[in-house]
C-alpha cells in the first residue's frame, strides 16, 4: 500500500512492488491523476494495481479509504507513507491544521491508526522522510506555525522530523504485535517535488539538476525495507541508501516522540 503513487518516488514505488510481484494499494488523491499512473503501470508491467482515492488532509477522507483498503485486503504486509508537499504559504487544512504538518506527518498519523487492524504480524510501516529532518526542530508552543513567521522549508523539515519521531514511538509501541516501523529517506530525487511552486524547493531543484537521482532510485531504500529480511528483522531505524543511518539528535528524543504521538491522538479527531 503506496500513498501518493501517482507521481514520483511513489509511483517508481509501486510500479517497483508490481514487478517483484506484490499485490499494490496506490492511495492518491485525484482520480484523473491516480487512473493516469495505474494505466501507465499496467501498460508497463502488465499488471493493474489497485488505486483508492483518499486525501491526506481530511480526516473523512481517510477513514473511508482505510475502510474500503481493509475491505479487500484484510492484510496489508506493508504500509509506505509517502504522500508529502511542500508549501511555500500557509495554507490550513479542512479541520484548521498548517497543512504541510496536517499532510506530512497527521496524515500518514491518522492512515496508520485507520489500518491498525489489517497491520498484522510481519507488516512493516515505512515513513518515507527526508534528510531536511535534520533542519526540523518541535516548537511545541507554536507546531501550527500561527505565532511564527512561516517559512515553507522550515515547516517542511519540521514534518519529516515527526515522520522519524512517529516512527521511532511507533516501533516502541507496537514492538508486541511483531509490526516494525522505518523512516526512509530517499535520496534527492528529480521527482517533480515542490515544483509547482516558486520557492526553495524549484530554486534548490533546478541549480541541482544534474546531481539529482531518479525516481527509481528514489523507490530502491523504501522497496529494500517492505521486501529484505533486515527490513523485517529491524524497527525504529532510520535509512538512507538502503543502509541504516543516524538520524539527527532531535529525532532520538524520546520525549518528544511520545509527545508527538499523544498530541497526534488527541488532534486526529
Ligand atoms: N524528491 C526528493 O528529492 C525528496 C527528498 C526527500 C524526501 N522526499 C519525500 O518523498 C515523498 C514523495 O515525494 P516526491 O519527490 O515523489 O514528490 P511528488 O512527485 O510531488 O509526490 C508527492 C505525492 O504526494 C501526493 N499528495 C500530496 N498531498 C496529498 C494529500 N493531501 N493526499 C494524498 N496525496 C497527497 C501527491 O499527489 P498529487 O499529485 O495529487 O499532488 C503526489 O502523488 C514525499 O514525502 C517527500 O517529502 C522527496
Amino acid at each position: 500500500m503506496v500513498t501518493g503513487a501517482n507521481s514520483g518516488i511513489g509511483l517508481a514505488t509501486a510500479r517497483g512492488l508490481v514487478q517483484a510481484d506484490w499485490t499494490a494499494v496506490m492511495l492518491c488523491r485525484s482520480a484523473e491523476r491516480g487512473t493516469a499512473a495505474q494505466s501507465l503501470i499496467e501498460q508497463e508491467t502488465g499488471r493493474c494495481p489497485q488505486l483508492v482515492l483518499g486525501d491526506l488532509a481530511d480526516p473523512a477522507s481517510i477513514r473511508r479509504a482505510a475502510g474500503e483498503i481493509m475491505q479487500a485486503h484484510p492484510r496489508v504486509d506493508a504500509l509506505i507513507n509517502n504522500a508529502g508537499v511542500y508549501l511555500p504559504r500557509r495554507m490550513e487544512s479542512v479541520d484548521g491544521l498548517e497543512m504541510t504538518f496536517a499532510v506530512n506527518h497527521l496524515g500518514a498519523f491518522r492512515l496508520t491508526l485507520a489500518l491498525e487492524p489489517a497491520l498484522l504480524p510481519g507488516c512493516r510501516v515505512i515513513n518515507v522522510s527526508s534528510l531536511a529532518h535534520r533542519g526540523g526542530r518541535m516548537d511545541w508552543s507554536d507546531l501550527q506555525r500561527e505565532r511564527r513567521r512561516y517559512w515553507g522549508y522550515l515547516a517542511y523539515g519540521d514534518s519529516k522530523l515527526c515522520n522519524v519521531l512517529f516512527t521511532r514511538e511507533l516501533a516502541r509501541r507496537w514492538a508486541d504485535r511483531g509490526v516494525s516501523a522505518h523512516a526512509v529517506h530517499p535520496g534527492v530525487i528529480a521527482s517533480g517535488f515542490g515544483q509547482d511552486e516558486p520557492g526553495f524547493f524549484n530554486r534548490l531543484y533546478r541549480l541541482g539538476a544534474p546531481l539529482l537521482g531518479s525516481p527509481e532510485g528514489g523507490a530502491a531504500t523504501s522497496i529494500h525495507v517492505a521486501t529484505s529480511d533486515e527490513g523485517g528483522r529491524l524497527t525504529g531505524k532510520y535509512w538512507s541508501g538502503q543502509r541504516v543511518r543516524r538520524p539527527s539528535r532531535a529525532a532520538l528524543n524520546v520525549a518528544d516522540a511520545g509527545r508527538l504521538w499523544e498530541l497526534s491522538l488527541a488532534l486526529r479527531g
